[in-house]
């Protein structure tokens, strides 16, 4: 019997693969800073039963409908929001993702974002670097305390948990805004759902962890910009798309807040010479937000582990679809 084959988009270590291999026909794309190009992924997937795709593959409708043998779409990600899912559910294939297992190493990274942000860590290495640095100055490099302020988290899930977490650790005050008020996680963590506008008139730092929906897009726009506080802190790790970037970047030219930190774009990978890397106040990381290598070899394995699954017949370890049945 012909074995299933199983394309993966981004080059991923032999280790990792090694369930896959014994069971399919594995290939890879080669590329080593480059992108696989949207016609030979298409080509590619046209005969396989398995892929393997991140973040930044975007599967849409074509790619799908051009894929008559595909079981399994394998995310690499806890966002979807790269593929088409009505499509892969109304052809009975299964969207994986690697939820949970992130958690904590974005947490990290939410909060190194708004420490880096709050303290000025980026800017004054940089003013080190351009030899500034001339002598010891009781206002030099001042930034802005973090113990004792109000955070506001933008999106309850399972990251800000995590985050309401670290807040604690700091003494902080948390409000949250989410679609559901979760009463359960309020208590457990001291944090106080609040309606949206008064998040963002109440926060010192707001962090969005919002997913990509239709409801999130373009919800940080020039109007939730100018009701948060002239001192507040902005911190993205959710999706680029949930803000219009050239509100923000007004916001941040005109004092309507003070900084931001990002790890997320509304088009990824931004240029050298994107309007954002010209304010000094702001810390900007390449949607880092699971980058560990421990989380990223327990997604790799994840993402190969729901392919496996489907393969042999089972259900995959986290899907997202539920309406596909095997
Ligand atoms: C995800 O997995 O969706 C995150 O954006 C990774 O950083």
């Amino acid at each position: 019997m012909k074995q299933p084959y199983v394309y993966i988009t981004k080059k991923i270590p032999k280790e990792v693969i090694g369930p896959l291999e014994k069971i399919a026909t594995v290939k890879m794309w080669n590329g080593e800073s480059e992108k696989v190009p949207v016609e030979f992924l298409k080509r590619e997937v046209a005969n396989a039963t398995a892929l393997f795709t991140t973040l930044d593959d975007t599967i849409d409708h074509s790619i799908i409908e051009n894929s008559p043998q595909l079981k399994v779409i394998s995310n690499m990600a806890v966002g979807y929001d790269n593929i088409d899912i009505s499509t892969a559910t109304k052809h009975s294939i299964f969207v994986c993702n690697t939820p949970d297992i992130l958690n904590d190493t974005t947490a990290d990274l939410a909060f190194a974002l708004l420490m880096s942000s709050a303290r000025r860590i980026v800017e004054g290495q940089q003013f080190i670097k351009d030899g500034y640095w001339k002598d010891w100055g009781p206002l030099l490099m001042v930034g802005r305390d973090i113990h004792h302020k109000t955070l506001g988290i933008v999106g309850m899930g399972r990251i800000g948990e995590k985050v309401a977490k670290r807040a604690t650790g700091f003494d902080m005050e948390v409000l949250y805004h989410n679609r559901t008020k979760r009463d359960s996680v309020g208590e457990a963590l001291n944090a106080t759902y609040c309606s949206f506008d008064e998040l963002l008139e109440k926060a010192d730092f707001i962090i969005n962890l919002l997913p990509l929906t239709d409801e999130t897009r373009n919800k940080f726009d020039e109007s939730a910009f100018s009701k948060m506080k002239n001192t507040a802190i902005f911190i993205n790790v959710g999706r680029g798309m949930s803000v219009v970037e050239e509100d923000l970047i007004y916001a941040l030219q005109n004092g309507e807040i003070a900084s931001a930190g990002l790890d997320v774009y509304r088009h990824e990978p931004i240029s050298n010479q994107h309007p954002l890397l010209k304010l000094d106040q702001v810390v900007l990381v390449p949607h880092i937000g699971s980058a560990t290598i421990e989380t990223r070899t327990k997604m790799m394995q994840l993402t190969v582990q729901n392919i496996v699954n489907v393969l042999e017949g089972k259900y995959p370890e986290a899907y997202v679809n539920k309406d596909v049945k095997l």
